[in-house]
């Protein structure tokens, strides 16, 4: 089975957490991580399962993400979704991923986990526990979209 993680990212950590992620699914999937910008709809088109992950920013989702999930075509496939932020922050923008869950749902695609946040230290830099939580919650979603298949 294939997936497809898509991700943005301006300094560096949302694409360190998509890498992450990325390195648990292989256990389960044929993957391919891409930024927002090398997200083509051939990708989409074979992908069993999307990931789509980005930055918290002021705003809310970034726009590259906002644009891209606008822009899909319905499909009736797995899906997951992620946010980086800075600790403590969440107060004030609300989970990122939450909106990025709502709009995959609006377009047919089916959760298979609750959205996750992966937090960043203040100096924009990925910690190691939150690397490997990262890779876990991979690991976790292929096992769960294997199984998802198979029933
Ligand atoms: C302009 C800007 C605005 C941000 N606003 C928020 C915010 O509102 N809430 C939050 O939790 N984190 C916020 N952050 C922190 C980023 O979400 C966090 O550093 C993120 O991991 C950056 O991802 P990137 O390295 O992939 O670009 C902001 C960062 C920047 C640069």
């Amino acid at each position: 089975m294939r997936a497809l993680v898509v991700y943005e990212s301006r300094y560096g950590s949302t694409r360190d957490v998509a890498s992450n992620i990325a390195d648990g699914l292989r256990a389960t999937h044929e993957v391919t991580v891409v930024p927002v910008a090398g997200a083509t709809a051939g990708l989409f088109a074979v992908a069993d399962l999307l990931v789509v992950g980005s930055p918290a920013h002021r705003h809310g989702l970034s726009s590259g993400v906002h644009d891209l999930l606008s822009g899909l075509e319905g499909r009736h496939e797995l899906a997951a979704a992620f946010d980086t932020r800075g600790n403590g922050m969440h107060a004030v923008t609300g989970r990122t991923s939450r909106g990025i869950g709502r709009l995959l749902k609006r377009h047919g695609y089916l959760l298979i986990a609750s959205p996750e946040s992966f937090l960043v230290t203040s100096q924009g830099t990925l910690p190691d526990n939150e690397a490997a939580r990262a890779r876990r919650w991979g690991a976790a979603l292929g096992i769960i979209a294997t199984a998802a298949h198979a029933a």
